[in-house]
């Protein structure tokens, strides 16, 4: 909807009403049509102004559209019927104007936006481009450069950046409204003729071929499959080569690719996940809606090595007093140090002062005595761990929440050495803690709904992506990685090389293939964790027997790699070679092909060729059958969930939604047909059966992710 009303005698104001952030709705576009109608036959009215009710002006599209049929008026039209008004139309832009908030914006004859206004084309990242006249206008105004920084990456730009930029005409810090209809009141009656943008030239730019060549290259890489920043290179080139009109139509045919190539519907999927995960719920029927979370004024960090440091860093930035416990003096004067200056640099990079004073030290777990939240990341040992939590029991002021960082240890069974299991969670962050947007939080058996609430809603303050599982052996996404991490192993056995493994991984879209991550994260962190499942067992590796382990397949060629002193990155040496200990150039190593060599023939396994379609497939539906095992279990409470961890920790391309949505992408038939096909050729890998669910999905014609929710329901209720 759209109000109409007549101000200071001439102006006529139109006000969108679409809480909460007046999307372009089609009742919203109809109002628009409707009132700038009226206001443009009026001949009291001298020009008008478009503002959003409740201080937004707009957010854009309404996303809830997409993908429905279109009805009522089209964007393009209503908003070139604005630009071509024979009455100044100045928008007076509050909160934000996005996407097509900003090409509505963007065909006003005048913008004035309110200092804390945040103005951005940010379609991209939905897969899409700004394809109302956005893409042509806004090079036409700022010029080029300027114009494929925002488009390409959708970032949001501040009222001043955008005054600087000449988006917009004038910032103030009073009444925008007001302002505009002042503002509106002096042109009326002025002529329009420099004030439309589809009529101006693209500013002028040298070497435009060379400008264009040199964005592309560098969209693409950082793209990594992502079609939708190409496209609106793509765009912004029409609009510095083409008249308008040219461009527009050459918009409209980028924006079809795009809307069918199937990314948009990935991106948007995420979009819509990463909400869905808010809205969480328990096996026990404990959920978001009905579980009230404490607050949290002041928190504790237990253990301040790579996690905890980041862990208190993301803390302090999200308000909140902290008290770090190190039991060993020099780690925590490390931990000080480091603390102090990732704090720097983040105050720095944000334009705030640090908060250093919100930090107190100490290497006494006395201290904590009356935070209301612990979070525990001491070393991954059950033994330590329970003997910290009964010492937080004791100390710490009835009610305390206490969170462990385990990455994989039974939560359960911490909660039941403590007096208080109800209040017990598990809170799992990815390193580096204060970068990575990933939080798992753990419920265990006997979590209660007020801890789990809490510790989401910590998370979400914390600007961290939070989905609540259940406990289990790695949670959800480390549970999954194992098996990728052990099928990417078993093709080297197999005759690939870590080049041709991370190539096809990298090519798929993963920032970093599975055995750059390795190298990255340290051979000797997963060896440890092999080692704590029993697995790694002395004088095992290069035996007959090496290859099973178990009862099921085996590779050791980690072990192996780790007994050489080969731990990756900090040793120069892993599975590539790096010039000097921190280098990350990963170069390819003679020595590891002739080693793989040499495996081979000591275990009498002949080397075949191996494709990258195959290690997509044995990679990537491994895990995949993984995450319908976590559904069925209930770890998860839908795919979702899964998704937005894979996303958010773990690398995977957004434009692919993740995982299970990757499943519902390929066709679940043809997931569960390979699956049957790899199982067959690998009868020692059992998790390469079709899990129980995958099936039920096929044979019930397999329907759209977001209905999975009725099969699992039937599944469970059978059990
Ligand atoms: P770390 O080895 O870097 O640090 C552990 C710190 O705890 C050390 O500084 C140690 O002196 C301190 N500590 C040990 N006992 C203590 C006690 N009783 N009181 C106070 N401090 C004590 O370990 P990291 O990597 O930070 O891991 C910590 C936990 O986080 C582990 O459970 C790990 O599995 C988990 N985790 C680790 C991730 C990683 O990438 N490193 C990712 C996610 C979770």
């Amino acid at each position: 909807m759209a109000q109409y009303t007549r101000v200071s005698g001439f102006v006529g104001l139109i006000t969108l009403q679409n809480p909460p952030v007046n999307a372009l709705s089609a009742p919203v576009r109809q109002g628009i049509v409707d009132t700038v109608q009226r206001a443009l036959s009026d001949p009291e009215v001298k020009s008008v102004v478009i503002c959003g009710q409740n201080g937004i002006f707009c957010g854009g599209a309404d996303i809830k559209e997409f993908g429905t049929d279109m009805f009522g008026p089209p964007l393009i039209p209503m908003i070139h019927a604005i630009e071509a008004a024979n009455k100044p139309v100045v928008a007076a832009i509050e909160g934000i104007a996005l996407g097509g908030g900003l090409e509505l914006a963007l065909g006003c004859h005048y913008r004035i936006a309110h200092s804390k206004a945040r103005l951005g084309l940010p379609e991209v990242t939905l897969g899409l481009l700004p394809a109302a006249g956005g893409s042509q206008r806004l090079p036409r105004l700022i010029g080029v450069p300027a114009a494929l920084n925002l488009i390409t990456t959708g970032r949001h730009v501040t009222a001043a950046e955008a005054l600087q930029l000449g988006i917009v005409d004038q910032v103030t810090d009073h009444n925008t409204v007001d302002a505009a209809v002042k503002f509106a009141l002096r042109v009326g009656g002025q002529s329009l003729d420099a004030r439309r943008i589809s009529t101006y030239p693209c500013p002028q730019q040298p070497d435009l071929d060379a400008l264009f060549e040199d964005v592309m290259q560098k969209v693409r890489q950082s793209a990594r499959g992502a079609i939708a920043p190409v496209a609106c290179v793509q765009a912004v080139r029409a609009a510095a080569t083409l008249p308008y009109t040219q461009g527009m139509e050459r918009e409209k045919e980028l924006m079809a690719t795009l809307f069918t190539s199937g990314q948009a519907r990935a991106l948007q999927y995420c979009f819509f996940a990463q909400r869905a995960v808010g809205r969480w719920k328990m096996p026990n029927g404990a959920r978001w809606d009905t579980s009230k979370p404490r607050p949290v004024h002041k928190a504790a960090v237990i253990g301040l090595g790579t996690m905890g440091r980041g862990i208190t860093v993301a803390l302090a930035q999200t308000g909140l007093s902290v008290i770090a416990v190190e039991s060993q003096e020099k780690q925590l004067m490390e931990a000080k140090q480091a603390v102090s200056g990732m704090l720097e640099r983040g105050a720095k990079r944000r334009g705030v002062a640090p908060v250093l004073d919100r930090i107190s030290y100490s290497q006494d777990i006395q201290a904590v005595a009356d935070v209301d939240l612990v979070i525990e990341a001491v070393f991954e040992d059950m033994a330590l761990k329970t003997k910290v939590f009964r010492q937080l029991s004791a100390v710490c002021k009835p009610g305390t929440l206490l969170c462990t960082n385990t990455s994989a240890l039974d939560v359960d069974q911490l909660a039941s050495e403590t007096p208080n299991p109800e209040l017990v969670v598990g809170m799992h962050f990815f390193a580096p803690a204060h970068v990575m947007k990933l939080l798992e939080v753990v419920y265990g058996s006997r979590s209660s709904p007020e801890a789990v609430a809490t510790a989401m809603q910590l998370g979400k303050k914390m600007g961290k992506a939070s989905v609540a599982v259940g406990n289990c052996r790695g949670f959800v996404g480390n549970r999954m990685l194992k098996l990728y991490l052990e099928q990417a192993s078993f093709l080297l056995e197999e005759g690939a090389t870590p080049e041709l493994v991370d190539g096809a991984l990298e090519e798929f879209g993963f920032p970093m293939g599975v055995f750059r991550m390795s190298d990255l994260s340290g051979l000797d962190v997963g060896w440890r964790i092999r080692k704590g499942e029993g697995l790694v067992e002395p004088g095992m590796a290069s035996g007959q027997s090496a290859r099973i382990r178990q009862g099921r397949r085996y590779s050791p060629l980690g072990d192996l790699l780790y007994e050489q002193g080969r731990f990756g990155l900090k040793t120069s040496r892993g599975w590539y070679q790096y010039d000097k200990p921190g280098s990350r150039v990963a170069r390819s190593d003679p020595w590891v092909h002739s080693f793989l060599e040499e495996y081979r023939a000591r275990h009498g396994l002949v080397a075949r060729n191996i494709d990258h379609q195959e290690v997509l497939e044995r990679c990537l539906y491994a895990m995949i059958n993984e995450g319908f095992h976590i559904l069925e279990d209930g770890i998860a409470a839908g795919p979702e969930d899964i998704d937005v961890i894979y996303v958010f920790g773990f690398g995977w391309p957004r434009h692919r939604g993740g995982p299970m949505f990757y499943a519902d992408m390929v066709g679940l038939a043809k997931v569960m047909e390979k699956l049957e096909h790899y199982h067959q050729a690998h009868p020692d890998v059992p998790y390469l059966q079709p899990s129980n669910l995958l099936r039920k999905l096929v044979a019930s014609g397999s329907p759209p992710i977001h209905t999975w929710g009725e099969v699992i329901k039937k599944l469970h209720s059978q059990l």
